[in-house]
């Protein structure tokens, strides 16, 4: 008799995104979801193997019939309800000390962002409270987040520092993320070497560059082989008065020069053409982009690069949106991510596919497709992650709602909607809903 992890039966709907290996959706495919549905009293199942990895994906008639001899661990009557792939949240800054709450009321009195910066506030003001703050303190805030992205249904999530700006924080930082990474399994880290956050009060933008090529990543590189800390992604601020497109490259190549994958700020508030350098550079991906030109989203559509939109920046910023309809017209993989951080406070994905609809005119498929395979994508894992396909991680949302949509419909509603967080096969979460 085979023994499984679990069974997810009778289910209204499986949300299985796509099934045919595809590791993005761009254009087109974008607009379409696969989803299982259920056949008169025939719902939909999803069998879930020792490993944590979906063993099979079908109508519960046939599916019993497959597994008529198996025992599960547990069994979860889906009845009335959807199966969809846990979300991926495709960008963060989730570890730091000290709250902006303050810096909410000045840009709402009308401040802009480069303002509160330049006047030693927003990053800043970060990196200072960070800098002071023991591991642990840094480790329990940034435990208590992922709770709650969990709770909120991300499953994965990328996780930058850079509120460090010198070696010692950085380090700081990175290491928070590594041992989450180890003792945390409800959730799945990607993380992200951001030295390049912001330029160091008392150093100009050349020696920030110098010291982060020359002394940050070199150190960070030996902590990596040593086995002490776990990164995969370098990012970089590029932008006007922060880090400019050249000394941007320069970081970029140095971090992909010891296997980071580059995935970094590129045209936020101003047009540089840092998407095209990110392009030539064969960036995974690159986040933000209100500004960018048709040039660059050409670029990025050749090389694949997954653009990260993040619908909070522009909304509490009051800046344009991003092109969204023409990046996805032109090609781009789109994928999208909360942004959580100490400007943007927000770690939910359903309220971040809801912006993404209303204010950057997405459809609530492409919104989909943004927040499971095309941001595991974004992050290198859409080989594992992202959509409900056998042999995939099993990390699965069930909602109590009969249609997948209601995540995205019902603004701000996922703590009434989301019944089960499964992360590899493991229930992690359950609610009353
Ligand atoms: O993605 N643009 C730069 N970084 C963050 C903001 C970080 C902060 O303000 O603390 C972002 O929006
Ligand atoms: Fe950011």
């Amino acid at each position: 008799m085979t023994s499984l992890k679990l069974l997810v039966k009778n289910a209204r709907q499986a949300v299985l995104v796509c099934n045919s290996k595809e590791l993005f959706l761009r254009g087109e495919a974008m607009k379409r979801v696969l989803v299982l549905e259920q056949d008169g009293a025939n719902g939909v199942s999803v069998v879930v193997g020792r490993d944590g990895c979906i063993s099979a994906v079908g109508h519960t008639a046939s599916i019993e019939k497959q597994f008529h001899d198996a025992t599960f661990d547990k069994v979860i009557d889906a009845q009335g309800m959807c199966v969809m792939p846990g979300l991926i949240d495709g960008h963060t800054h989730p570890v730091w000390a000290g709250d902006r709450v303050h810096e909410f009321a000045m840009k709402l009195a009308g401040a802009s962002y480069m303002e509160v910066h330049k006047a030693g506030g927003g990053i800043y003001f970060t990196v200072e409270h960070t800098q002071k703050a023991s591991e642990e303190e840094l480790y329990q805030l940034f435990k208590s987040r992922l709770e709650r992205m969990m709770h909120a249904g991300t499953t994965t999530v990328e996780c930058k520092s850079g509120y460090g700006l010198d070696l010692e924080t950085e380090i700081k930082m990175l290491r928070v993320l590594t041992r989450a990474s180890k003792e945390l399994p409800f959730i799945e880290i990607s993380s992200t070497y951001c030295g390049a956050h912001a330029i160091p009060k008392g150093k100009s933008s050349e020696e920030a560059t110098d010291d982060v090529i020359k002394n940050q990543l070199p150190r960070i590189q030996q902590l990596v082989k040593n086995g002490e800390l776990q990164v995969d992604n370098i990012d970089v601020f590029c932008e006007k008065g922060v880090y400019d497109v050249d000394q941007s490259r320069r970081i970029l190549q140095a971090g992909k020069d010891i296997g980071l994958a580059i995935n970094f700020h590129a045209e936020e508030l101003n047009l540089l053409n840092g998407a095209e350098m990110g392009a030539e550079l064969e960036a995974r991906a690159m986040s933000h982009l209100e500004e960018i030109s048709d040039a660059g989203i050409e670029a990025m559509a050749k090389a694949n690069s997954v653009a990260v939109i993040l619908p909070t920046t522009a909304y509490i910023l009051r800046l344009k949106s991003p092109p969204v309809r023409k990046m996805i017209d032109a090609g781009v993989p789109v994928a999208l991510g909360t942004d959580f951080n100490p400007n943007a406070f927000c770690m939910s994905m359903s309220l971040i596919m809801h912006l993404a609809c209303v204010n950057m005119r997405m459809s609530m498929e492409e919104a989909l497709v943004a927040s499971t395979i095309n941001a595991a994508a974004s992050i290198g894992k859409a080989a594992t992650h992202g959509s409900l396909e056998v042999g995939k991680v099993a990390d699965l949302l069930i909602i109590n709602a009969p249609r997948w949509e209601h995540l995205v419909y019902q603004m701000g509603g996922h703590d009434h909607l989301i019944k089960y967080v499964i992360k590899k096969g493991d229930i992690v979460h359950s609610s009353n809903c």
